[in-house]
């Protein structure tokens, strides 16, 4: 009897509780998804469409921002008119679909639970840039930016990271992480290079997926996130390098440069994507319908939604001038493909007018919420709406991820220069002066990171002293700023430097987010050359004066041209953005517990004049050379110094001859003939030698991290598949031509540097 009654119960409860289909969890995702849809009024559908600054962020910044600097300002909102508790009625009454810029669990859980009070209790989705981890956020791990990571060309690493930066956000209750930026970096004046993974589209499109599979895993557990493919497109060759001025890029080079790691973004399953500020030939992306439509849900078959970018929609009126008013924008972005809004309080009024007006169908609307819900429902949210606050210290910053940081880093930073002095003997220089901006600040963890907590932060500094116990360190503080600097601290600098047996300068830029407008690197901050700013240079070269050994440590997300450096000191260090565990790594590599590896992922040019200066041109760059200066970069892509030395012998193709679908082993022996054990990067280039459209002189297509004992020698193999002969001919199809084909494997894409065979096509 007592059985009986609580099987009755039990039933009833059941019923009761899934007395909707789309609260069923067993359902399948999209019968809720349509269940759900069906009860929504269209207030609501339109809201799920729609993003806002979390409230915290509006309330922090009321006070501090006009109205009037909103137009210009990517990284602070607010909204006049309505107060951040009008923010929380509207979540209440569930016509808001998502939060950016939300930095606590506390606010996270907060909004959540005014979400769960709505009248269908859909759940928020909190977007964030966790561009290399969650770093946005107070008490997480902060590892090395996109471009440093790029030089280590490890994937796995990346789809690691991605992993632990995933379970951070969910730890935090964030499930969207706008990232990973895939960009292909064609202008160092750009302040943005450092977010990509640099200059080549296939190391782009390998790191990408990669960080795309790690963030969303299935996208189904507690500790997955969606991922954000962005920016869609060509925003990283902007015209006079200025962030989102306007491309103008023929569709070939679209289709070969730009296009190809959003696709592989896609095909890794990615279910978000952000287009970009600009304009591309003459039309915005935020409405280009040619971009979404055809494009990305045409030929790619994009299943995930589109987001835009802040504020974009707003400029194709009040910048681009290509709407008429606020209400067209919204018009012809929807028309054009845009599935949410990021962010603002007139979208909800003005598309729900439109819709009732009959200009846009609810049909449309319909079809982006679908695909909003879908990932709400995939992630899990209506089930696992909040995160713990109680163990949420457990995952983030927890030792196994401060340690994938800090391996990250040491195979991230990249030695471009050592006429022996490296590593440093222990105990050869007693006395050791370390100067520069970036010698002790946070700053090294780079663009994308808010302040951290200085206990979880090593600096150059504390890092060196750590690693140098018995050494006489000598710090002599230049400020953070390289644009104040004081001479007389540089005097102090020089005078210093001459009663030192070693100088360490350790320059670069400034990116740190929390001083927006005082930086010189990172978003928003582009730049008309790529000289060190303010006195660093004057720094470097009276130090160096001084006699005494002096070496440069770079910290920076953009390449920088030091000529001067790089012919009159004895060592360069790239440190690129290296995270929170920055000077250890640093530290680690200068005293040589760590052999450096990394490889450059995109040229370091001389100066501003060879603003263009990527690898991978055309036949007839360089026909014509400079006069006066080389016309070569000052490091090439591919390029990265170790402790040891290696030899590359043997270069094989399986076969001379093969079919257009054919595939070729090519194999070449690696030789570690130096003192020390270390990892080297080997690259595969291919050149299509005659071609109906002119072709690149190499291009990557393939890379490989070997780890070699001293001594030792290991076979490494790569294929050569037809994708990776493939390009459009004049009419744009895709092709695999016959004729000869040049493969070259070797240490960097310089060709003195590179071993060559040559096989044909049928
Ligand atoms: C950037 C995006 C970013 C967004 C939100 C914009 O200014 O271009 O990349 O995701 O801000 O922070």
């Amino acid at each position: 009897m007592i059985m009986m009654i609580v099987a009755a119960t039990a039933a009833t409860v059941f019923a009761k509780k899934y007395d909707m289909l789309y609260k069923n969890p067993d359902a399948p995702i999209a019968d809720r998804v349509e269940d759900l849809l069906g009860r929504m009024t269209l207030d609501e559908k339109v809201g799920q469409m729609n993003q806002y600054v979390g409230v915290e962020h509006f309330r922090a910044n009321i006070g501090s921002i006009k109205p009037e600097d909103l137009k210009n300002n990517t990284a602070q909102a607010i909204y006049p008119g309505i107060t951040p508790d009008t923010l929380e009625k509207w979540t209440e009454q569930g016509i808001v679909g998502s939060f950016l810029h939300v930095i606590t669990l506390k606010e996270a859980n907060h909004l959540q639970q005014l979400a769960m009070k709505s009248r269908l209790a859909i759940p928020i989705i909190f977007g964030i840039d966790a561009i290399h981890g969650n770093a946005n956020c107070p008490d997480n791990t902060v590892y090395p930016t996109n471009l440093g990571l790029a030089c280590s060309f490890d994937t796995a690493m990346a789809h690691t990271i991605a992993r632990q930066t995933a379970a951070e956000m969910r730890a935090m209750n964030m499930h969207w992480t706008f990232n990973p930026n895939v960009e292909v970096a064609r202008d160092p004046r750009w302040g943005r290079c450092g977010e990509t993974f640099g200059e080549d589209p296939y190391l782009v499109s390998l790191m990408g997926a990669a960080t795309v599979k790690g963030y969303q895993g299935n996208l189904n557990s507690r500790n997955d996130v969606l991922a954000c493919i962005k920016h869609f497109v060509a925003g990283s060759e902007p015209m006079n390098g200025t962030n989102g001025s306007p491309a103008d890029l023929s569709e070939r080079t679209l289709r070969e440069v730009f296009f190809p790691p959003f696709k592989a973004g896609v095909d890794a399953g990615a279910m978000s994507l952000m287009t970009a500020h600009n304009e591309l030939n003459g039309i915005p992306c935020h409405t280009n319908e040619w971009l979404m439509k055809d494009v990305l849900r045409g030929e790619w078959k994009f299943p995930g939604f589109i987001v835009s970018d802040w504020m974009d929609i707003e400029h194709t009126y009040d910048l681009h001038a290509t709407s008429t008013s606020l209400k067209d924008a919204f018009y012809q972005s929807i028309m054009a493909g845009m599935d949410m809004h990021m962010h603002g309080i007139y979208w909800n009024k003005y598309v729900c007018e439109l819709v009732r007006e009959g200009k846009i169908p609810e049909s449309r609307i319909d079809e982006s919420v679908r695909r909003i819900l879908n990932v709400k429902f995939r992630l899990g949210l209506f089930e696992n709406p909040f995160a713990d606050e109680k163990t949420t210290m457990k995952v983030r910053l927890c030792p196994e991820h401060r340690a994938t940081a800090l391996e990250a880093a040491h195979n991230s930073i990249v030695l471009l220069k050592n006429d022996g002095i490296l590593p440093l003997t222990a105990g050869k220089y007693k006395h050791i002066m370390v100067t520069g901006i970036n010698a002790d600040d946070e700053n090294i963890m780079g663009d994308w990171s808010a302040q951290q907590k200085p206990e979880n932060v090593v600096t150059v500094l504390e890092g060196l002293r750590a690693a140098a116990p018995d050494a006489t360190i000598n710090f002599v503080d230049q400020g953070w700023d390289p644009r104040n600097m004081d001479p007389a601290k540089v005097s102090a600098a020089v005078d210093a430097a001459k009663n030192a047996d070693l100088n360490i300068v350790v320059a670069g830029e400034y990116m740190m987010r929390f001083r927006w407008t005082e930086r010189t690197g990172g978003e928003d901050t582009d730049r008309s050359d790529i000289d060190l700013v303010g006195l660093q240079e004057e720094l470097i070269e009276k130090v160096a004066a001084s006699g005494k050994p002096t070496i440069l440590i770079l910290i920076n997300g953009r390449p920088l041209g030091v000529q001067w450096a790089a012919d009159h000191l004895p060592a360069v260090i790239e440190a690129w953005e290296p995270g929170m565990t920055g000077g250890t790594a640093l530290a680690d590599i200068i005293y040589g517990k760590v052999n450096p590896s990394a490889k450059l992922a995109i040229t370091i040019p001389r100066s501003v004049g060879q603003t263009q200066m990527t690898y991978n041109h055309k036949p007839s760059m360089y026909f014509h050379p400079y006069v006066v200066k080389p016309s070569t970069p000052l490091y090439p892509f591919g390029f990265g110094l170790s402790y040891t030395t290696y030899k590359y012998s043997n270069l094989h193709l399986s076969s001379s001859e093969i079919a257009s679908d054919g595939t070729i082993d090519v194999s070449v022996d690696i030789t570690n003939t130096g003192s020390r054990d270390g990892v080297e990067i080997a690259q595969m280039y291919i050149r299509d030698c005659f071609s109906c459209v002119s072709r690149p002189v190499k291009e990557l297509k393939g890379f490989s991290r070997v780890s070699l004992k001293s001594g030792e020698t290991k076979t490494v193999h790569f294929s050569i598949t037809p994708d990776k002969l493939r390009f459009l001919d004049r009419k744009m199809q895709p092709i695999v031509e016959p004729g000869e084909f040049k493969v070259m494997v070797g240490a960097s894409s310089d060709d003195k540097d590179l071993l060559t065979a040559s096989f044909n096509v049928k």
